[in-house]
């Protein structure tokens, strides 16, 4: 089983779409295994983002990412680091196919209301970045046996 890291940005926390993506994950078959809500300082953004230190919209988007509350979520399943970037959709919500959570709610390119990692190393270092190993939570769903 893989697990993948998504965070709902401030303006899914904002626009109250915590319920709405978790839901999809879950309907899914995608395993909850940690969730935090917090406000990120401008350092865990940049820590966050650093593979777009440079570019136009980074001074934006670290000041987007820390105006308000996200929620992190650590999900577990089959495929999760894919499966999950394709719910999301494509990265500029007006480019979202409809299905997906971007192009179903969103229409914005920097506020794009989740992020989820887009490899298993990627997912292993932002999970270390927000998690330690004991507030991820080792369990049985009584569903998983329909999940094989
Ligand atoms: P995310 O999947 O979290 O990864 C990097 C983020 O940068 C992306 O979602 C968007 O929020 C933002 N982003 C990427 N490209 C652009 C862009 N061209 N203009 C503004 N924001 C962008």
């Amino acid at each position: 089983m893989e697990r993948t890291f998504v965070m709902v940005k401030p303006d899914g926390v904002g626009r109250s779409l915590v319920g709405e993506c978790l839901r999809r994950f879950e309907r899914r078959g995608l395993k909850l295994v940690a969730l935090k809500m917090q406000q990120l300082s401008v350092d865990q953004a940049h820590k966050h983002y650093g593979e777009h230190k440079g570019k136009p919209f980074f001074e934006e988007l670290v000041a987007f990412i820390t105006s308000g509350p996200v929620v992190q979520l650590v999900l577990e399943g089959r495929d999760a680091v894919a499966q999950v970037r394709k719910m999301n959709g494509a990265t500029n919500c007006l480019d979202a196919a409809g299905g997906t959570i971007r192009g179903d709610l969103g229409l914005s390119n920097q506020n794009n209301l989740v992020h989820a990692s887009d490899s298993l190393e990627t997912a292993a270092r932002e999970i270390a970045l927000y998690f330690s190993e004991d507030e991820i939570v080792v369990y049985a769903l009584p569903c998983a046996a329909w999940l094989k």
